[in-house]
């Protein structure tokens, strides 16, 4: 029988974090709920000690939505050290965060360039570790559509696109948390990769949404940069199995 474990989510009350909380549950373990609304802040410290104690794992899926570089970096990597640092007092045997395929390569999209300093700040904390890098969810789509509409329009980048389902990005960060660190990072990525501008077609249609999409190699995404595959892993990677159309209909 495996043994029950404490694993503190950082963003627990997120869409990846609640997510992750009911799986270690239904599994039997103590799941605990950690964010800023209750209490514990990654970003400022407060209340870490105590919610740490005892724990085996930590899975941070802490957001913040920024565009700003400057504070998105500070966001993530102050958070990143000071979870770190707290864990390796109370002796937390591995943390686990959720980070983006490729962040490495997008530097100069703000919010990529948060996720480096997250990565970072992990990698150089001594504390044990794995990194799970994941595509885009599908439950992202809708904000992509948001950003790359235009007069009556959708003109997305030129490139190619894998979602996820997000129940899948937290059953994996789950189970690298029971599992050992990697002390690297693994890549996640949905089961279907494809033109962006297909799965954004996919996803209107489903919505009933006529307007036309259309790819343009000349569209950055969030200001960096990007070709075929800046988006998709370039090597091995985790494949879920839920495809856009099964999370649509579902
Ligand atoms: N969207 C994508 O397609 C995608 C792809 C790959 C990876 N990711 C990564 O997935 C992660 C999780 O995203 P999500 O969509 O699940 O986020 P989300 O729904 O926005 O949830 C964010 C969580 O972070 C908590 N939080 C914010 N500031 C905090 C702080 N200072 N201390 C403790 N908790 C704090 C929030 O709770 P409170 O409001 O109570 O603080 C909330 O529970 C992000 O790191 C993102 O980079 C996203």
């Amino acid at each position: 029988m495996t043994k029950m474990k404490k694993v503190v989510v950082i963003g627990g009350t997120g869409l990846i974090g609640s997510k992750a909380v009911k799986l270690l549950q239904d599994a039997g373990h103590e799941a605990v709920t950690a964010s800023s609304r209750n209490g514990i802040n990654a970003y400022t410290g407060e209340g870490l000690a105590e919610v740490l104690a005892g724990a085996d794992a930590v899975i941070d899926v802490s957001n913040m939505m920024s565009f700003d570089k400057a504070i998105i970096t500070d966001f993530f990597g102050k958070s990143s050290r000071n979870l770190t640092i707290a864990e390796r007092a109370a002796g937390v045997r591995h943390h686990v965060v959720l980070s983006i395929v490729n962040a490495d390569h997008l530097a100069a999209n703000p919010y990529m360039a948060g996720k480096i300093a997250q990565e970072e700040a992990v990698a150089a904390s001594g504390q044990a570790y794995t990194i799970v890098r994941a595509t885009q969810f599908h439950e992202f789509i809708e904000t992509l559509v948001g950003t790359y509409s235009a007069d009556g329009a959708v003109k997305v980048p030129d490139i190619d696109f894998q979602p996820i389902a997000a129940d899948e990005v937290a059953a994996a960060l789950v189970e690298a948390a029971l599992g050992e660190p990697k002390a690297g990072s693994v890549d996640l990525a949905g089961p279907e990769r494809g033109p962006f501008e297909s799965f954004i077609g996919t996803y209107l249609d489903a919505k009933g949404d006529t307007r036309p999409v259309n790819a343009d190699a000349a569209v950055d995404y969030f200001g960096a940069p990007v070709v075929t595959g800046s988006l998709v892993p370039g090597g091995d990677y985790i494949k879920g199995a839920v495809t856009i159309a099964e999370w649509l209909r579902a």
